[in-house]
This record gives C-alpha cells, sequence and structure tokens, in this order.
C-alpha cells in the first residue's frame, strides 16, 4: 500500500525532509508551498528536479532531481492532497515579533486549512520549533474545532523537531537521534514508522510538551553557550590577549567544548527559540515567576550587541588614526549568517550595516556588500556582488561578517593594492593577526586585543 505524505512549508526543513521521505518505496510526498513574491518560483523550480539554495548542501541536488525523476514528489500550492493524505508535516516559520512574541500567522492558517481537509486516521506532525505549549493549546484546538474530530481518538497530533542546518540538511535529519513526542501509542507507533524509514538513529519516544521543551531548550543552550564565549572574547581584547588561543587551551581537556565568539549570532533559529521558551513559560505555567529567568534574556542581548561591537571596533581604528568616518567606502564580506550557506535570515550583517547607516546618516559612506552565495533576490540593504575584486576596489574598510571558505588563504598583497586604506575588523577569526599587520593592515578582530604584547 503507497503510503501518502503531505509537507506543508517548502523551505530550509521541509525540503530536504520531504524528498528525503519521498525517497523511500511506496511513500508519495506532495510538497504544499504557498505562493507569494518571494517564494512562488520555488514551486516551479523543486517542480523541475531542482534545489532552491545555494550553498553547499552535500547530497541535495542528486536527491531532488531523483526524487522528482521517479514521479514520487511534487509541489503545488493547493491543499487538495491533504484530503487523503496518511501524514502531513507541519514545517512553516516560527519567528518572534519585535516585543520578542511568537508570530504564529502562518502555523495557525495551516492548521485551520489542515482541519478542513481532515480524516479519520491520519497523522499530523508539528516538525516547526514552537513555544512549550503550543502544540496542545494551539494546534490541537484549531485542528479539533475546525475539522469536529477528535485527537488520540480520530487523528494523531505530534511534535517532533527538527535539528538541521544550512550547509547540513540531510546529514542532520538522518544521522541524529529524533524525538517523538506524540499525544498517544498509536500517534507514537504512526510517527515512528515514518521517521524509521529515514532517520538511522534512535527514535526517542516522549510525550508532547517534554519533546517542545527539548527543543527549545536545546537551542538556548547553544545561544546561552556562545554569549558566554561572546562575553570572554570582549573581555580578553581589554587584557589585549587573544581568546581563540585561550579556547584551544581550554579545548585540549577532552571533557570541554567551548564555543566560539563572532560578530553576533543569526539564523531563524537561535535569535528565536530561546524567546519561544520564554514565552511558553510565561503563558502556560501558573508561576510566571520571569524574575528567575535570567541567562536566557542576558545570553540573547549579549548576542545581539556584537553587530554593534563590530562598529565600535571599525570606530576605534579611525578615532586611533585621527580620521573621520565620511567619504569612504565600507565592503561587508559575508552576507550570509552562517559560512558556505545562503541563508541571511536575521544576519548580524544586517545589523552591522543598519547601525551604520543610522549613525552616519548624513555622511557619504558608499556601502557594498559581497557574497558567494546569497541571491540579490534576498538581501537588499545594500549593493551586493559576488565578485571580490569590484567589492573591495577603492575600499576604505573591510568588515569581515561571515568566514566563507572563499575568505581564508586571501592573497593580501594583491588585496592591499586593491584597497585605498587598508583596515580590517575580523568577526570570525579569519585572519592572523601578526600576519596581516606585517602586511601592512590595520587590523581589529572580535576577540583579540589590538595592542602588540611580547611573548615570553
Ligand atoms: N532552518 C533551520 O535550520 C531549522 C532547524 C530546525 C528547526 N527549524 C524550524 O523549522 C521551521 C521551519 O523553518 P525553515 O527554516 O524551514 O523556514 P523557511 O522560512 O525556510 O520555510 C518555511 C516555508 O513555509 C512556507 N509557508 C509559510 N506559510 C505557508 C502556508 N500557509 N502554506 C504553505 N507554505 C507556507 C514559507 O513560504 C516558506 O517557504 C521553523 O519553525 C524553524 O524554527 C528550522
Amino acid at each position: 500500500m503507497p503510503t501518502k505524505i503531505v509537507v506543508i512549508g517548502m523551505g530550509y526543513v521541509g525540503i530536504p525532509m520531504a524528498t528525503l521521505l519521498a525517497d523511500v518505496d511506496d511513500f508519495y510526498v506532495t510538497g504544499i508551498q504557498r505562493r507569494s513574491q518571494r517564494s512562488s518560483w520555488k514551486i516551479d523550480w523543486l517542480n523541475k528536479g531542482k534545489n532552491p539554495f545555494e550553498g553547499d548542501e552535500p547530497g541535495l541536488d542528486e536527491l531532488i532531481e531523483r526524487v522528482v525523476k521517479n514521479g514520487k514528489f511534487k509541489v503545488t500550492d493547493n491543499y487538495n492532497d491533504v484530503d487523503d493524505a496518511d501524514y502531513i508535516l507541519i514545517d512553516v516559520q516560527t519567528p518572534v515579533d519585535e516585543n520578542r512574541i511568537p508570530r504564529y500567522e502562518s502555523l495557525i492558517e495551516v492548521s485551520q486549512k489542515i482541519s478542513k481537509h481532515l480524516k479519520k486516521g491520519t497523522t499530523i506532525i508539528l516538525e516547526s520549533t514552537v513555544a512549550p505549549g503550543t502544540t496542545d493549546n494551539v494546534v490541537q484546538s484549531i485542528l479539533e474545532e475546525g475539522s469536529g474530530l477528535k485527537r488520540s481518538l480520530d487523528f494523531y497530533l505530534v511534535f517532533s523537531f527538527e535539528r538541521v542546518m544550512p550547509g547540513k540538511l540531510i546529514e542532520y535529519i538522518t544521522d541524529f537521534p529524533r524525538v517523538i513526542g506524540g499525544g498517544c501509542k498509536i500517534a507514537n507507533e504512526n510517527a515512528s514508522f515514518l521517521y524509521g524509514k529515514v532517520v538511522k538513529k534512535e527514535l526517542q519516544i516522549t510525550d508532547t510538551l517534554t519533546a517542545e521543551l527539548t527543543k527549545c531548550i536545546e537551542n538556548a543552550y547553544r545561544d546561552v553557550n556562545i554569549a558566554f564565549a561572546n562575553e570572554m572574547a570582549l573581555l580578553c581584547e581589554d587584557f589585549n590577549r587573544n581568546i581563540y588561543e585561550i579556547i584551544e587551551l581550554i579545548n585540549q581537556r577532552h571533557d570541554r567544548m567551548m564555543h566560539y565568539p563572532g560578530s553576533g549570532v543569526g539564523g531563524h533559529c537561535l535569535t528565536k527559540d530561546p524567546w519561544l521558551l520564554l514565552h511558553g513559560f510565561n503563558k502556560y505555567t501558573e508561576k510566571k515567576n520571569e524574575s528567575k529567568i535570567k541567562i536566557i534574556p542576558n545570553s540573547r542581548n549579549l548576542n545581539d550587541y556584537m553587530p554593534y561591537h563590530m562598529v565600535e571596533l571599525m570606530e576605534d581604528v579611525f578615532r586611533e588614526k585621527h580620521k573621520l568616518v565620511d567619504n569612504i567606502k565600507i565592503v561587508l564580506l559575508g552576507v550570509s549568517y552562517k559560512a558556505n550557506t545562503d541563508d541571511v535570515r536575521n544576519t548580524p550583517t544586517e545589523n552591522i550595516v543598519k547601525v551604520l547607516q543610522n549613525r552616519y546618516h548624513s555622511h557619504n559612506i558608499i556601502f557594498i556588500s559581497h557574497d558567494p552565495y546569497v541571491n540579490e533576490r534576498d538581501y537588499r540593504l545594500t549593493e551586493l556582488t559576488s565578485d571580490f575584486n569590484e567589492a573591495v576596489k577603492g575600499a576604505d574598510v573591510l568588515i569581515f561578517a561571515t568566514n566563507h571558505k572563499e575568505y581564508y588563504n586571501l592573497d593580501l598583497d594583491d588585496l592591499k593594492k586593491k584597497v585605498r586604506t587598508p583596515i580590517i575588523i575580523d568577526g570570525r577569526n579569519i585572519f592572523d593577526k601578526n600576519l596581516v599587520e606585517e602586511k601592512g593592515f590595520i587590523y581589529r578582530k572580535v576577540g583579540e586585543g589590538s595592542k602588540r604584547f611580547k611573548n615570553l
């Protein structure tokens, strides 16, 4: 018997999951993607068997091509296929607003649409990250109200989160254990059957709320660890030492895994999952005792501060050299938030540009951004080029915000000839300070003091 699967939301999560499932014998997958100015092209692109992502995604090109060619995967904008689906996976975005409250418009719209088509026996799996309590209190309520059916009696609802990351979309689905939080035994068995076909690691069964908490806490843990690294980076700058050298020394202990600092934390997940956790806590627990929750908001705020610090490092150079931040060309190197990917969501680069544009709005500054992976369609804040030489020509400041592989092993002599003023601000530990200074650049790095010091 063929298994019919619908995956709603053709993004970083939905595409790899849908196509991995479509590669399983007897699984037929329909991807549902709404049409909008920014996303309509994805439907045609996927139906031609083409990968819409620009970054390095091992295995994804061939997988999409194969499942489309084999007639196992198609994408549409209508919900008709939901009618006879055995499984419906929800993979839409779940951002937060400026007050750090979840914006569930997409999740609510999708749940309402599913409810109108829902038939008995269907298993719905929410893969989007949500505030703890959302599956039971938001999605279940909408599905039951709209369909007149009951969870765990007529249909099954599961929360099973994604762990993918741009650059590792396939590997992180197949090679990580999968947490399954269904509302009853049958829901868990159904989800286990599905994921068991693509996940090579253990399937870990728990309740819905525990699964939701696991996802939010897992990402808050990473955000807090990066914030700690960022704080230590700021501290080491003032000690006039190098945090990267210190992290290497610490991590010699096999039971220590200190994270690395940088120009900021970006992406769709780490920037909002800690806020989702706090929202769930405030909304669905009785205590609502915010005062004991300190580390998470402080960490978020520190990570959000790092793009400002990049600007401070630049201003430090101008102050020291008695130069004005005027009549200059600033080049942002790396627009995506993560190396070798095209994902620009909440990228620190955008905040660096916004801070500069705000502070120096009446000054004469040319901004140009360079990125080998990002499409102009996704980034409109400054002019964008993939031509490195064009970007750096006549530059006065080079701000390296993302550590794309193209930025390592640059010919510094050649680079120095191309720029007008040799200033490098390094947010990702791309360069060796002594080396770039020997080549005649003025250099500032997140996490390393700017003064020379004598080693013992
Ligand atoms: N990106 C990641 O690395 C990652 C990792 C783990 C978990 N997640 C979580 O997974 C979820 C999805 O993230 P993503 O990165 O894939 O987002 P995304 O923005 O790349 O994809 C979401 C897609 O859903 C589509 N969509 C929105 N509303 C729709 C509707 N009503 N009908 C049909 N399509 C609709 C959007 O147009 C978009 O293409 C989020 O909750 C996110 O937090 C993401």
